[in-house]
């Protein structure tokens, strides 16, 4: 895995933003894989402004979310449907009906599992996919001990992440208990992992993903075995590696080429 760790969450999404740009610039049709929550909001800010203010085209791309609450409404406002056309939906122009995220209103959650499976093979599958990580490891909504070859399916949410999330909901007891993910082997079928991760409270997470052994208490750990991934840290989310010194010797040093921030 790739680790690049930056001072801050804006310039670590800074980065996000522009392999993100750049792929969509290169393949106009790509496919995205996109994640909800507190962490890719910057990046999102900034895609925003791209195509505001730089003209960024997403009217030929196709999306993906990642997840989905059980029985919220696209309407409720605490869906990743609202929260999508919130945070990015609507300040682009991506096509309506090349957006997809999972319905959690289906009467049949099994083949609505099923037919999102087939849709992301349809369109070609994932050109980049990205993600945030719990503070137990999750990706997805892949809790600990998720099968590390899952694919999209329901999964009952732990006590912890529904903590973790009880700030959108009011208490924990709002927050709903079933959701529908793609499974951790769906998100491995893709092409290329932009994991981000930003505050302390990631730290030991990322650690254990990053360099403890593969294991699926920390379903973000099988991205080891990803060809191209890339995890975007802030400094207190990377704080706890034990490699931190030669992350950033690496990245200092990169060949002019490969450089991620290219202008165009
Ligand atoms: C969201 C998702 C989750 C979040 C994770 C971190 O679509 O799949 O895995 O990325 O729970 O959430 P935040 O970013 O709110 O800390």
């Amino acid at each position: 895995m790739e680790i690049v760790i930056q001072p801050t969450p804006e310039a670590a999404s800074l980065i996000a933003a522009h392999i993100i740009a750049n792929l969509v610039r290169d393949k106009p049709d790509c496919v995205l894989g996109l994640a909800t929550g507190s962490t890719p909001l910057p990046m999102y800010r900034e895609l925003a402004r791209m195509h505001r203010e730089d003209g960024l085209d997403f009217s030929r791309v196709t999306t993906f979310n990642l997840d989905e609450y059980v029985g919220l409404p696209p309407e409720h406002p605490q869906s990743y449907h609202a929260f999508m056309h919130e945070h990015l939906f609507r300040h682009i122009d991506a096509a309506p009906e090349r957006i997809h995220i999972p319905n959690g209103m289906a009467a049949d959650v099994p083949a609505e599992c099923a037919r999102y499976e087939a849709a992301i093979r349809a369109a070609g599958g994932i050109d980049l996919q990205v993600l945030g990580i719990g503070t137990d490891g999750h990706i997805g909504f892949n809790e600990r001990s998720s099968s590390l070859a899952s694919r999209t399916r329901i999964k009952t949410l732990t006590e912890q992440t529904r903590r973790d999330n009880a700030r959108f909901f009011g208490r924990p007891e709002n927050v709903p208990l079933h959701v529908i993910t793609m499974g951790v082997g769906s998100i491995m079928d893709t092409r290329q992992v932009l994991l981000l991760a930003f505050g302390e409270n990631k730290a030991r997470a990322v650690a254990e993903a990053v360099e403890g052994p593969i294991t699926a208490m920390n379903p973000a750990s099988i991205l080891q075995m990803h060809a191209v991934a890339k995890a975007l840290l802030d400094e207190p989310a990377a704080s706890k590696l034990a490699l931190g010194d030669y992350y950033r010797w690496v990245f200092a040093n990169k060949p002019q080429w490969q450089r991620f921030v290219r202008g165009r």
